[in-house]
């Protein structure tokens, strides 16, 4: 294998792709974030990158709380459109029809079409570069019951994620393995 040496970027693939509701009443607004990821356990936390640029930014901020919307391959398009208008410039909620519904420990509302919400309280913000970080504390998971199995774990041929990969969403695939199959 010979390797070519590229600059370095965030070359790190795949990575989420989710919509993160923030803001409340006729403020309440739909971002669309790759720059997340799981950073502890316990307590849970998640982190989200953001530019202190997005309307959604402030929002944030202002409320001390945010869900993390994880959508199914369904919301792809309106993923999409919610990671290039603006809360600034139109309501996405209408735009991409989609319905707000209540939390259960957070006031943001939640985006029912999305098969799970992740109900965050902020906890840090840290100033990075062009992104800052923004900690979030996970209070509470909404997850449509239909794509519960008799475990009550989440069946993924049924909540049917994709990933973001390089500007491409992508289906996530075939199941290789499970944990520890290795040995
Ligand atoms: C797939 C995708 C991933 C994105 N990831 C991020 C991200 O991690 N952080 C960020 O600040 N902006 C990200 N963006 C850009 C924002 O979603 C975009 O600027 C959005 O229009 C901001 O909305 P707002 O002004 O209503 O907050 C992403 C856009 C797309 C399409």
């Amino acid at each position: 294998m010979t390797k070519i040496t590229q600059k370095p970027t965030t070359a790190l693939y795949p990575v989420p792709a989710v919509m993160v509701s923030c803001g409340t009443g006729a403020e309440a607004n739909i971002i669309t974030l790759s720059w997340v990821g799981t950073l502890c356990s316990k307590p849970p936390l998640i982190g989200l990158g953001m530019r202190p640029s997005r309307h959604s930014y402030h929002l944030i901020q202002q409320e001390g709380e945010f869900v993390i919307n994880l959508p199914s391959m369904e919301q792809a398009k309106e993923l999409d459109y919610c990671g290039i208008v603006s809360g600034r410039d139109e309501d996405k909620w209408v735009s991409c029809g989609f319905t707000k519904s209540a939390g259960t420990e957070v006031v943001v509302p939640l985006i029912a079409e999305c098969p799970v919400n992740i109900e965050c309280r902020l906890r840090e913000t840290f100033s990075l570069g062009i992104h800052d970080l923004f900690i979030g504390e996970v209070v509470a998971v909404q997850v449509d019951e239909t794509i519960l199995n008799e475990h009550g774990r989440i069946d993924f041929d049924k909540a049917k994620p994709f990933a973001y990969l390089d500007g491409e969403y992508r289906q996530v695939g075939e199941l290789l393995g499970t944990f520890g199959y290795s040995r």
